[in-house]
């Protein structure tokens, strides 16, 4: 099968000839109709590194083609969405329902010293996450996978798998937003937008979002922002404490920039939480004054895949936007072939451009 191979840091992406393993044991085998690019990869394939060769994609929707032995929970002809939480089931996290900090994701993946998933050239190729999506097909563990309902098209069912749970899971299940509440979204991107989604399901009462691009804010207004900040022209600390009058509940940050960041801190109202979910680089984080936060009853916390349980999760965003509660048609901006990701990653510095989605892989 045809799959986009990274060779090294920098290498970028290259269709190559790999073959692919029958399934084994919880194993699935995927034929995938879409595959999204997540900023994470570029990241993991231009500055954070790991092993390679790798075949990354990890916003994956497909159909199943066959199943391992031991595999209850799909069947072949099934609809699904893959997630890149890898959860074993059996450990005190996953049996307490926090799937997405599971103690051995590698349960999910082959034991080293049993045959690889992907071979290229002779040689085992890293399968990115578990998932593999910049693939004709791929071989996914079944925890890894939900199904969902045939009607659901495939561009934006793939985007559920990563940038729709986290950013709307950030919203839902890690800050548990309560209805009234104020909101901040720094970083009008795909995973934003779906944090903007995630403010509406839950009846923010408020929602801010921030970021350096007209087009992006002009866009999560018509996604339901009630204000929209540039942060390049105005400050947006000032801005948010003028429209709150006394800072907000909740601070999304999906950027990850110091500066950014610092600036979510000091946005905060008095019980004020921040969220670090974007790694805009190496160095991303904030520091935090004990005076401040002390007096403020301020918190920080990391924010991993939206606290989601993806078995729930995808499923349910699935039917929200099937009933028109969840807009995820309009972050489909591009749909290309498994040849052009890296055109399809530059044009995501095109201020108007949402996600771009792989559909065709032949
Ligand atoms: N924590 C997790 O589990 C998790 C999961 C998936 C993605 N992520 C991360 O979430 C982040 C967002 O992903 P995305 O796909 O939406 O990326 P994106 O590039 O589409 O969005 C980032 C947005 O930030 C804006 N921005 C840049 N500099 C800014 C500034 N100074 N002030 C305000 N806005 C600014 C950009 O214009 C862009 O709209 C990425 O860093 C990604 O790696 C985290
Ligand atoms: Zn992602
Ligand atoms: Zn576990």
């Amino acid at each position: 099968m045809k799959a986009s191979v990274t060779k090294g840091l920098g290498q970028g992406f290259v269709v190559e000839e790999v073959e692919l393993a029958a399934p084994a044991g919880h194993e699935v085998r995927v034929e995938v109709r879409a595959s999204g690019l997540c900023h994470s990869d570029l990241s993991v394939a231009t500055f954070i590194g790991g092993e390679f060769p790798v075949v990354l994609g990890h916003e994956v929707a497909g159909v199943v083609t066959e199943v391992g032995p031991e595999v209850t929970q799909v069947k072949s002809g099934d609809h699904v969405v893959g997630s890149l939480i890898q959860y074993c089931g059996a450990c005190v996290n996953c049996l307490g329902g926090r799937t997405h900090i599971c103690f051995h994701p590698e349960a999910t993946l082959r034991a080293p010293g049993q045959a690889p998933r992907l071979n290229w050239n002779g040689a085992p190729v890293v399968q990115g996450m578990g998932l593999g999506g910049f693939a004709q097909e791929a071989l996914i563990h079944e925890n890894q996978l939900a199904i969902i309902p045939d009607e659901m098209p495939w561009a934006p069912a793939a985007l559920i798998g990563c940038g729709v749970l986290t950013g709307a899971g950030a919203v839902l299940n890690s800050a548990d937003v309560q209805q009234g509440e104020t909101v901040v979204i720094m970083g009008a991107g795909g995973v934003g937008m779906n944090a903007v989604s995630g403010a509406r399901i839950a009846g923010a009462g408020t929602i801010i979002v921030t970021d350096i691009e007209d087009g992006k804010l002009e866009r999560a207004k018509a996604f339901g922002a009630t204000h929209v900040v540039n942060s390049r022209t105005t400050d947006p600390v000032e801005a948010v404490r003028g429209i709150t009058g006394h800072g907000a509940d909740h601070v999304f940050d999906f950027v990850g920039v110091r500066p950014v960041t610092a600036q979510g801190m000091r946005m905060l109202g008095k019980g004020g939480v921040l969220y670090l979910i974007g790694v805009g680089g190496n160095d991303a984080g904030v520091d935090v004054s004990a005076m401040v936060a002390l007096s403020g009853s301020q918190k920080v916390q990391g924010v991993y895949m939206g606290s989601s349980n993806l078995k729930r999760d995808i499923p349910f965003y699935a039917s929200m936007y099937l009933q028109g509660r969840m807009n995820l048609d309009d972050l489909v901006s591009k749909e290309i072939g498994l040849a052009d990701i890296e055109s399809g990653y530059e044009s995501l510095k095109d201020g108007t451009t949402a996600r771009v989605v792989i559909t065709d892989f032949s």
